[in-house]
């Protein structure tokens, strides 16, 4: 998933696997503040502090595995993003990545709007008081009562991503006496560098409407007919974790040119480019990811750019970064149970969660960084894989690390930037109780979603 390579080049015989593994040049004590969250560092005896809590204090408080999400850090990105686009743009937070009602609560204070992408996303969103007119509903099969709900409730506005989508939502708006605004989702042909089943741009794949063959054009004809619609912009959303921005100016400069084709065929400049979310992070430190000024740049230079020579005026620009901007805002804290050097292989180190808490690494292969974090050591790097406690061989939460040889059962660990696609892709395999999420800030630590229990597991089991 990430860019990061294998540490390279022949060094601990002892621990050589599959190829060749060195063990890190840096301390191993040292926190990467690429991959950790802004409040997180080391106090005097070594132990990794996050909103100037110690985490041994977080780990009795709260218990593992649990997540730790640094609020100010999660606000401080919010306003980075929104500063970076300004006034004349927005910034749509991506809720598929961490949503609860803390957040959204945060979001409003920081100016930022939302996308949700399912019913669920959206009675978080309106519950924690979002105004509706902040927020975009996405999705490729948005059900009848969804968009119904969505239409009633006034979201700001309705991501169109097929033909049948079209009509449905201008029968819905139009039976109510409303005019929904909305975009049409489509896809530009390209394929971001990242993993195959998260790239969305490329032709065959369900999201969003193609531009070739004048798919993308026949449907604005379509919903520019529809009295119950009010068609506002173009939508394309290209892939996840990607570093370099050519792809988004390939989406840009086609989605400009059906602008084009639309003032040409009908006469009308339709006034919003939505480029979707999608922008890397940091997992490892092999990663370097862009800061939100950069992108924001890049992005509206190239749209600039093409509407000049397309001769049209410039739309006002919306992004939907959701990784970007929770993603490294939270760590996963875990505690080491099992031990166990496989001679001549590696050191596989099994925590109290897994798969169920983080299900990125099995299913895109995605890598992660760790640390030990209740102590400083200055033993031996050993090369260890983190592993979780499911009744599955590919139970894998780091796939290839560098811990102290001094580790022992007790010791916490925590693998940061866990703060996207982990919780929200949690599951109760192995009837495993989805561990917490804890907001921390300025010495204070509060849960936000609580640990899942039994109860929770048998209130649903109801034969
Ligand atoms: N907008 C749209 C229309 C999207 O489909 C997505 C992500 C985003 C924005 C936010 O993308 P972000 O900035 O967070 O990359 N489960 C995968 C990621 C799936 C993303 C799906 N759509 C993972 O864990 O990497």
């Amino acid at each position: 998933m990430s860019r990061s390579a294998h540490p390279a080049g022949p060094r601990h015989a002892d621990v050589l696997p599959e190829g060749h593994y060195t063990a890190p040049a840096t301390d191993l004590n040292v926190l990467d503040e690429k991959v950790w969250s802004r409040t997180v560092t080391r106090d005097a005896n070594g132990a990794l502090t996050v909103g100037g809590i110690e985490v041994a204090r977080l780990a009795e408080e709260f218990g593992t595995p649990a997540y730790f999400l640094d609020e100010s850090d999660f606000r401080a990105r919010c306003r980075a993003w929104a500063d970076a686009f300004g006034p004349g743009a927005d910034v749509f937070y991506a809720g598929k990545a961490f949503l609860s009602r803390a957040v959204v609560r945060w979001l409003q204070e920081e100016g930022l709007n939302l996308d949700v992408c399912s019913g669920g996303e959206l009675a978080t969103a309106l519950d924690a008081g979002m105004p509706a007119e902040r927020i975009a509903f996405h999705g490729n099969n948005k059900t009848v009562a969804e968009i119904e709900r969505a239409v009633e409730a006034g979201v700001g506005r309705i991501v169109l991503d097929s033909f049948q989508e079209i009509a449905r939502v201008a029968h819905i708006a139009q039976s109510r006496g409303l005019r929904q605004r909305v975009q049409i989702r489509v896809t530009v042909g390209v394929e971001a560098h990242t993993h195959e089943f998260i790239a969305t741009a490329h032709e065959d794949q369900k999201f969003g409407i193609a531009l070739a063959g004048g798919q993308a054009a026949e449907a604005v004809r379509r919903a520019l007919t529809l009295d119950g619609l009010e068609l506002i912009g173009i939508h394309s959303h290209i892939g996840s974790q990607i570093f370099d921005m050519a792809g988004f100016e390939v989406s840009a400069r086609r989605v400009v040119q059906l602008l084009a084709e639309v003032r040409d065929e009908h006469g009308v400049e339709l006034p919003e480019i939505d480029l979707g979310g999608g922008l890397g992070i940091a997992y490892t430190s092999e990663d370097d990811p862009r800061e939100p000024h950069e992108i924001a740049k890049a992005l509206s230079d190239i749209v600039t750019r093409e509407c000049e020579s397309a001769n049209l005026s410039t739309p006002r620009i919306s992004v939907e970064p959701g990784r970007a901007i929770v993603g490294p805002t939270a760590f996963t804290l875990y505690e080491v149970g099992t031990i166990k050097p496989l001679e001549g292989l590696r050191t596989y180190v099994s925590v109290d969660g897994g798969m169920s808490d983080n299900i990125r690494t099995a299913l895109y292969d995605a890598e992660y960084s760790v640390a030990l974090v209740s102590r400083s050591s200055d033993a031996e790097p050993m090369l260890v894989r983190v592993v979780g406690k499911h009744c599955e061989s590919g139970d894998i939460v780091v796939k290839d690390a560098f811990l102290p040889a001094d580790l022992a059962p007790g010791d916490l660990i925590a693998v940061p930037a866990t703060g996207a696609y982990c919780r929200s892709m949690a599951s109760n395999y192995n009837h495993a109780l989805r561990p917490p999420v804890v907001a921390v800030r300025d010495g204070e630590a509060r849960v936000i979603v609580r640990r899942e229990t039994e109860e929770d597991l048998l209130r649903l089991d109801v034969g």
